[in-house]
């Protein structure tokens, strides 16, 4: 069942800061996976596939990394990567049989999807007993802004920030979800379940700010409809390109989790019980 739309489009001016704020994070999380030549892999919401590509160069050309999304107009196959158009809202029905998956990675995709909850329990049935998963998030935190040209640029900032934030909750995104998949997982039965949290600072002109302006930008006609004007969005976005501004970006959290290996006592799929959606 289809329900809410997911609320960016899938520009470069978008994913390409998103990649290189979020990229290092990941590549740090998955460096605590040890991925071998040869392995399956699925990238679910791949976007522009800097993460499937980092994936497929780490399994090599006897490996598979299959990049899943609803729009895969910024994927490109390869003889390791198959890319494949696919809408979560309908459920993770996919070419791939249960057990087979070595490792599963997703990166602010759940949190846009009102069946989000109900995603994990057949990822972990797509992996095999002991495959990996990695989930991030984008999580709710308030804007803090550590330098800004004025007292009143400073107010814009936070200001529009919290109304990017706003606008997105109001939408459908869910931006405490990435608080909760620790507590998913574990109700799921996997194990070496383990989350960390990152915010690190942006400064105008750097992919984070020009990340939010992009953000800006896409949801500009309702921002409009909140306290801000076309003036305060034109200057948002001179100040996300301004060097002197500096600012805590988007906190950010990711959770690795392991399907119990074959005789493990957690080698069992239990119902989730601590949260629902
Ligand atoms: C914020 S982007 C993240 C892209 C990529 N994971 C990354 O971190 O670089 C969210 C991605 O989720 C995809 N997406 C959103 N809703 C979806 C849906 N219903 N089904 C499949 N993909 C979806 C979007 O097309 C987009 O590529």
């Amino acid at each position: 069942m289809t329900t809410t739309a997911y609320q960016f489009r899938n520009d470069p001016q978008q994913l390409v800061p998103l990649q290189q704020v979020l990229d290092p994070i990941t590549r740090y999380d998955l460096a605590k996976i040890p991925i071998r030549a040869g392995w399956r892999v699925l990238d679910v919401g791949a976007g522009a596939g800097s993460i499937t590509r980092h994936l497929a160069d780490t399994v090599g050309p006897t490996g598979v990394v299959l990049a899943v999304d609803l729009d895969t107009g910024l994927l490109d196959p390869t003889d390791v990567i198959a890319v494949h158009q696919h809408d979560l809202r309908n459920g993770l029905d996919l070419p791939i049989a249960p057990g087979s998956l070595d490792l599963i990675h997703s990166r602010c995709v759940l949190e846009h999807l009102a069946n989000r909850a109900d995603l994990l329990a057949p990822m972990t049935t797509l992996l095999r007993p002991g495959g990996w998963l990695l989930l991030g998030e984008i999580v709710y935190s308030r804007a803090l802004i550590h330098h800004a040209p004025t007292g009143a640029d400073h107010h814009l900032i936070y200001q529009v920030i919290h109304a990017i934030l706003d606008t997105l909750a109001t939408g459908g995104t869910d931006l405490d979800w990435g608080d909760h998949t620790h507590a998913a997982l574990l109700d799921l039965g996997m194990t070496h379940v383990h989350s960390r949290t990152r915010a690190d600072t942006w400064t105008g002109g750097g992919p984070g700010c020009q990340l939010l302006a992009d953000n800006a930008r896409q949801l500009q006609d309702r921002l409009l409809r909140s306290d801000l004007n076309d003036t305060d969005l034109r200057r948002f976005g001179e100040l996300m390109a301004d060097p002197t501004v500096a600012l805590r970006g988007y906190q950010y959290t990711s959770t690795l989790a392991r399907k119990p290996e074959l005789g493990h006592p957690l080698h069992r799929v239990p119902t989730g019980t601590r949260r629902s959606g």
